[in-house]
């Protein structure tokens, strides 16, 4: 399941005054394949007649939060860098930079009419299916078995180990690149019950290259803190850099949950994947991993959608004893 915090991002930039800027995590892969799940956009607080086409504006649509291209104004129409035209939003404010990780794309104004081409080339393009089968095949290259041996050279050997109380710089990096889990979260549990040792349930696992940096993670923890009536323990956030991807660190990862677990002496541990994550429930099929009950899973469906999920989960449990 995505992260479920209740953080209102909406009501946030609309508490924010006009002509100040903030920093916000949560536009998803509006703007893809330039912003990503766990990217952060900078917003300065404008008025919709601000806009100009070319401008990347952040608008609540619904219950989400999108940042898009501006193809037209008064009113706004805003559409995604690869063409498709949104449902008509709030504009909130223009995004006046990216940001993931270390890495920050300033997005001046000056920029504008360039992207506004940029855009328009890449929507002609984007609409031939050679042109978006090119782009499949390379992105899926760069995740391939065939890139594999280079990743792996690049990367060194990963080591897969419960987290620390020192690991949690590299966690908030992670974080910050790939997790949609607030960082305040991530502090209090790695802090305050993944590393303890009094009777809490619950343990997190990451895979680290030589200098520390984290590559992969996921958490083991009871649901019911994040505000959801399930029992038990579930592995969440499991996200593997796509740079780290099909070497097995996702399965090392779980396998080291499932261990702490059983060590912990908890009987079942559970997971809910959405339904068409073949390369998840492959994995944690692999880890033996089995269908729930359906009521179980009628019950976190119903939960899911009331907190706003789109898409059906599978839940799977592993029995331990
Ligand atoms: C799902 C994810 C964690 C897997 O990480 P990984 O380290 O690449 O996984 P592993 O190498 O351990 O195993 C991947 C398995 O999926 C298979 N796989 C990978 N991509 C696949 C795809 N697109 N379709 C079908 N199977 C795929 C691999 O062949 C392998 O299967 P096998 O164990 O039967 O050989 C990773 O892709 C990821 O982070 N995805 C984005 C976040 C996400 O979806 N998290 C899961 C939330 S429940």
């Amino acid at each position: 399941m995505a992260s479920k915090h209740p953080t209102d991002l909406a009501s946030l930039v609309e508490g924010t005054p006009p002509g100040k800027q903030l920093w916000l995590r949560g536009a998803g892969r509006s703007l893809y394949p330039l912003l990503r799940s766990g990217d952060s956009v900078r917003v300065l607080r404008c008025a919709p007649e601000e806009l100009v086409r070319g401008d990347v504006a952040l608008l609540r649509v619904g219950r989400k939060l999108v940042a898009h291209v501006v193809v037209s104004t008064q009113p706004v129409v805003t559409a995604s860098l690869l063409g498709k035209q949104d449902p008509v939003g709030v504009p909130l404010g223009r995004v006046t930079a990216l940001r993931r990780g270390a890495w920050l794309l300033p997005l001046p104004r000056l920029a504008s009419p360039s992207l506004f081409l940029g855009h328009r080339l890449l929507a002609r393009l984007w609409t031939r299916p050679q042109a978006r089968a090119a782009f499949r095949q390379l992105r899926d290259f760069t995740v391939s078995g065939w890139s594999r041996p280079l990743r792996q050279r690049w990367l060194g050997q990963l080591e897969v180990r419960l987290l620390r109380e020192d690991d949690l710089d590299a966690l908030l990096v992670f974080a910050g690149e790939r997790l949609l889990v607030p960082g305040g979260f991530l502090r209090q549990q790695l802090l305050g019950r993944w590393t303890r040792e009094e009777g809490l349930l619950g343990a997190a696992v990451g895979a680290f290259d030589r200098k520390g940096k984290l590559h992969g993670f996921a958490y083991l923890d009871d649901y019911r803190q994040e505000g959801l009536q399930l029992e038990g323990l579930w592995v969440r956030s499991l996200v593997v850099a796509p740079r780290a991807r099909r070497m097995g660190i996702a399965f090392q990862l779980i396998t080291c949950l499932v261990d702490e677990a059983r060590r912990q002496g908890t009987d079942r541990i559970f997971a809910d994947i959405d339904d068409d994550n073949m390369a998840s429930l492959r994995t944690f099929r692999r880890a033996g991993f089995q269908e729930s009950s359906p009521e179980l899973t009628q019950r976190v469906n119903t939960e899911w959608s009331a907190s706003g999920g789109l898409k059906p989960l599978v839940v799977l449990e592993r029995v331990l004893i």
